[in-house]
Parts: structure tokens; C-alpha cells; sequence
């Protein structure tokens, strides 16, 4: 059974309808490449899955529950994740402190240690989250708050997947280098333990030895479990690694197979990999 499934899916912004009728699905432990051209609709999709965006038509269905138009403040917590094209981490905290935002939604007590303007944000917009989320049914009861330990179990799992940001937790994300921004973007979002990662572009603006190790994490991260939707320019290393992919064109899906089959297919190769 697939792990999220999207049928028919129309979106947009305003009056203006990007996505025109998108179906795709992902199956658990899968690893989905998307590539496309600049302006298909890549992050538009990727938007509306993770309910930044509300479908005009169509239905999405996450772990056998219909999740069309819910918020994201509530899918984060049923196992959905996602990490944005850009300004992806708070760049004047620290490692540490970006993971413990990640957490905030299971680690309400973090609060009171922030300084008081963010403290003030998040408390804001986690009682936003409280009155949306509010008699709403579960669907994967992953509301509890963390422990401590809970909290220091997650940070001890990501430290092993990122080892170079274990000597870093209390080092400012601003001062940090591209690839370790881009791991630190990864690493918030991982903090939830996610079932379903959405990746947009993250191999954006860094150099050819940091695009590699970022796509051998994104490999490793999904070898533990976690499916992935992983948006690409670099669509040849993207498919290379996928189990299956998608290619986008003008707001809808036009090809699809297995990694291998689209890197072979003639007309993909011409049209979306520079031949
Ligand atoms: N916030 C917005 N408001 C209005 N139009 C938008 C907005 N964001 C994107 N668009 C438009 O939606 C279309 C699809 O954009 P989208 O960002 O989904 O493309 P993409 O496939 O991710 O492209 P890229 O590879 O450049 O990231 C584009 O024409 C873009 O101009
Ligand atoms: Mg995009």
C-alpha cells in the first residue's frame, strides 16, 4: 500500500492554477525523484502535499488517511516532513537550537529557554497550532510530548547520520558552511522522526564533492526507513539514486518508471537531460 498517494490534484496560487491535474504516489521505504523543468511545478506540488497550499480539486492520502487541505502544523505531526527550497534553517541560532524548533510541536517547554522576542513567535504560532489541531482525529497519535530523553535519543540518531554536526551543536547556523546548512535543513526536519521527507532542491548553489555527500545522507536517510520525495535539478544524479521518478512538465506529470527506465528513455534524455 502506498505511503501517500495524490489523485487528480489541481493547485495554484490565487487565481492562478499551476498544478493541473498531478497524480503520483510514493510506497513506504521508497526513495521518488521529480524533475522538471525550472517553473513546472515542483515545489508547487510539493507545497500542496505538505498543505501550504489547498488544492483547488483532487485528493491526497497519506498512510490510508485523507489529508486534502490539512494544515501543516498537524501533518508534521502525523509523520509528513519537509524541507523548503530556501530559508530553510534560523540562521542566528544555533544547531542545537534549530532541532529544538524542529521539536517544538512535541517540546513545548523549550520556550522558556529561547530569548524573549522567538519565544514569543513560536508561542504564537504553536497556540495557532493548538486551536487548529484542537478535537481534530489522529492519524498516527504522534502528539505526545518528548521526554528528555526522547529529545536526546532523536539528537543522538542525527548526530550519527550527520557526525560532523556533533561537535557543532552550539555553533551559530549563519557561521556555517553551505553543505553543513543544507544537513542542518535535513537534521529539523528529522528531529520529528518523519515517515515521508519532502526534499525540495537540495542540492541548490553548492559545489559538485558537497552535492554528492548530501545525496549519499538522503540515501542513507531513506536506507533507515524514511520515504522520500526528493525534488531535483540535478535530475541525472537524482534518478541515478531513485527508486522511481517523476518528470514534470507544465503543471502536470508526464513521465514516470523506475530511475533506471527514465535515465534510458530517449525522449527524457533529450527533453530533461541535456540529451
Ligand atoms: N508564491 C507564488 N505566487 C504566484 N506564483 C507563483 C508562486 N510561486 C511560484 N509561482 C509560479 O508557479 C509556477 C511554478 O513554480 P514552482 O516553484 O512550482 O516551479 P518549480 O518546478 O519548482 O521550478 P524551479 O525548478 O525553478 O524551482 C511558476 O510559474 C511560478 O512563477
Ligand atoms: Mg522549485
Amino acid at each position: 500500500m502506498p505511503i501517500l498517494e495524490a489523485t487528480d490534484v489541481f493547485a495554484g496560487y490565487g487565481e492562478t492554477e499551476i498544478l493541473h491535474g498531478v497524480t503520483m504516489r510514493v510506497e513506504a521505504g521508497e526513495l521518488v525523484a521529480v524533475i522538471g523543468h525550472n517553473g513546472a511545478g515542483k515545489s508547487t506540488l510539493v507545497k500542496t502535499i505538505i498543505g501550504l497550499i489547498r488544492p483547488s480539486r483532487g485528493r491526497i492520502v497519506f498512510d490510508d488517511h485523507d489529508i486534502t487541505g490539512m494544515a501543516p502544523e498537524r501533518l508534521v505531526l502525523e509523520g509528513l516532513a519537509y524541507v523548503p527550497q530556501t530559508n530553510n534553517t534560523f540562521q542566528n541560532l544555533t544547531v542545537l537550537e534549530n532541532l529544538e524548533i524542529g521539536a517544538i510541536t512535541r517540546r513545548p517547554g523549550v520556550l522558556g529557554q529561547m530569548n524573549e522576542a522567538l519565544a514569543h513567535a513560536v508561542r504564537f504560532l504553536s497556540l495557532r497550532m493548538t486551536r487548529r489541531t484542537a478535537g481534530g482525529p489522529e492519524v498516527g497519535g504522534r502528539s505526545a510530548r518528548f521526554t528528555e530523553e526522547e529529545f536526546d535519543a532523536r539528537v543522538e540518531e542525527i548526530c550519527s547520520l550527520f557526525p560532523n554536526l556533533r561537535s557543532k551543536l552550539h555553533v551559530k547556523v549563519r557561521t556555517m558552511s553551505g553543505g553543513e546548512q543544507q544537513m542542518i535543513a535535513l537534521a529539523k526536519t528529522l528531529i520529528l522522526d518523519p515517515r515521508l521527507l519532502l526534499i525540495d532542491e537540495p542540492s541548490a548553489g553548492l559545489a559538485p564533492r558537497l552535492v554528492t555527500m548530501i545525496f549519499e545522507r538522503i540515501q542513507e536517510i531513506n536506507r533507515r526507513g524514511v520515504a522520500i520525495v526528493l525534488v531535483e535539478q540535478n535530475a541525472r544524479k537524482a534518478l541515478s539514486m531513485a527508486h522511481r521518478g517523476y518528470v514534470f512538465e507544465a503543471g502536470k506529470n508526464r513521465y514516470e518508471g523506475p530511475g533506471s527506465s527514465l535515465l534510458r528513455d530517449p525522449d527524457v534524455g533529450r527533453l530533461y537531460l541535456g540529451g
